[in-house]
């Protein structure tokens, strides 16, 4: 099993190109199964979940391959409509292929994706908006089977801003007969870049970025090239890194407006921030105070930056807490970090952490995909050698981690 080895102790100092958002181009490669032409998404990330999402869309008869950084898929000869249930466990967010499924075929079968590394994450609201759709569903041992014969626009009040579900909707709705509406929808901009490769194909949806999002289905799609949007929660990843080791960065590629929620939190915490066309660059003083986070759906502060976050504050200033409203498993981590030499409680969904801790070298675990990227942080900080364990989980969302962080002067190693 490969395992990162870093020495910690040297300030990152350096300019990076940010690759395209995973969270963005796995509901675009679950949206090209609706045109049934040929698609060149450039920009994408050769991650482990775009691994996996391809080999499930293989499965279904699909023809993928990559040009270089583009992802060139064709999709005209679907044969199968069941997705392969261990794929389907290895990626939760497999689950957006149910939408686009019922829009190609009218008919999906797919396994109960289950608990995963965040806790429960039940897939209710999905479910329920493809009922309101028109949709049978029936569930057999954890087989979930979905059918319909006029998949009908409905109006559709979401209990909660699912990002999942409101993708799956959108791809559903997007050749779904008459007018769809989304309440309550998921505002992230991985939604908005949704929209506008659905309309690049010939959809009519609008809306994306608010929380009213508007489908009007269309009887066919077509083929597109789309350049994927920057991935905000690396690009975050290595502002904190940065931050980290009181160094200086330059991320170029990125879009500003996705950045805010958490550039102004470093920002109140004395990083200096600089936001250009298309870039931002970031340096720390050696002193930064301590902050409290709470985790809300966007455009609040983002979970998936919130293990990375924890990393920093144990070396701010002054006593802070994290509180957690999205996932009920995402404080995995503190037990690693506290290995490490951090002071960190949990009670309830609110992580409690001392400040100006000063962190060792040790054999660490990754348990889940941020949390893991959070360790690698810690460990660009740590007195002596720290060994990031179980990296497949960091794989899955950082397509260079290792070469990114040694451009910036870390010296970090895989070794096999
Ligand atoms: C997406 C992101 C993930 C991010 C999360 C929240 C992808 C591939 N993944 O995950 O990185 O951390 O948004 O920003 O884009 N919920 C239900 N019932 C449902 C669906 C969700 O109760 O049917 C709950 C979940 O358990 C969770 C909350 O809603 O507590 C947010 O989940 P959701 O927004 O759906 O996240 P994902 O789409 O799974």
């Amino acid at each position: 099993m490969s395992q990162y080895v870093i020495t910690g102790g040297r300030r990152l100092e350096g300019e990076l190109q940010i690759d395209g958002s995973k969270n963005a181009v796995l509901p675009i490669i679950a949206a090209t199964l609706l045109n049934e032409d040929i698609t060149y998404i450039n920009n994408c990330p050769k991650i482990l979940d775009v691994k996996i999402m391809i080999e499930i869309l293989e499965q279904l008869g699909c023809h993928i391959e990559w040009q270089e950084q583009t992802l060139v898929i064709d999709t005209r000869h679907l044969s199968n409509y069941i997705l392969n249930e261990s794929l389907v466990k290895k990626m939760r967010s497999s689950i957006i292929l149910l939408g686009a499924l019922m829009g190609r075929c009218g008919e999906a079968q797919i396994s109960q994706p289950g608990g995963c590394q965040l806790g429960a994450r039940p897939i209710n609201l999905h479910l329920e908006a493809l009922k309101k759709m028109n949709v049978d569903i029936s569930e057999v041992e954890g087989i979930i089977h979905c059918k319909t014969l006029h998949l009908q626009g409905a109006k559709i009040n979401l209990k909660f801003p699912s990002v999942g579900a409101t993708e799956n909707i959108m791809l559903a709705a997007a050749k779904g007969e008459g007018v769809t509406i989304i309440y309550n929808a998921a505002r992230e901009p991985e939604i908005v870049d949704l929209q506008d490769f659905l309309v690049s194909c010939g959809a009519k949806v609008e809306g994306a970025g608010t929380s009213t999002i508007l489908i009007q289905g269309v009887t066919r799609l077509s083929g597109t090239t789309y350049q994927v949007i920057p991935d905000r929660i690396i690009a975050g990843t290595y502002l904190t890194a940065a931050a980290m080791t009181r160094g200086t960065i330059i991320l170029n590629d990125v879009r500003n407006e996705h950045l805010v929620t958490m550039t102004e939190k470093l920002e109140m915490m004395g990083c200096q921030i600089i936001h250009e066309k298309n870039r931002v660059i970031l340096s720390s003083p050696k002193v930064l105070k301590g902050i409290n986070i709470i985790t809300e759906p966007h455009p609040g502060f983002p979970t998936d930056m919130q293990s990375q976050m924890m990393a920093l504050l144990c070396t701010c200033q002054g006593s802070t807490f994290i509180k957690e409203n999205l996932f009920e498993a995402r404080f995995k981590i503190v037990d690693e970090l506290n290995k490490m030499g951090a002071a960190i409680k949990i009670k309830d969904c609110t992580a409690y952490i001392e400040g100006e801790k000063a962190l060792h070298g040790e054999t660490i675990c990754a348990k889940d995909l941020r949390g893991g990227a959070a360790l690698v942080l810690a460990g660009l900080v740590a007195e002596g050698c720290t060994i990031v364990k179980q990296i497949e989980h960091i794989e899955r969302g950082y397509q260079n981690i290792i070469l990114d962080l040694s451009k910036l002067g870390a010296h970090i190693q895989e070794r096999k």
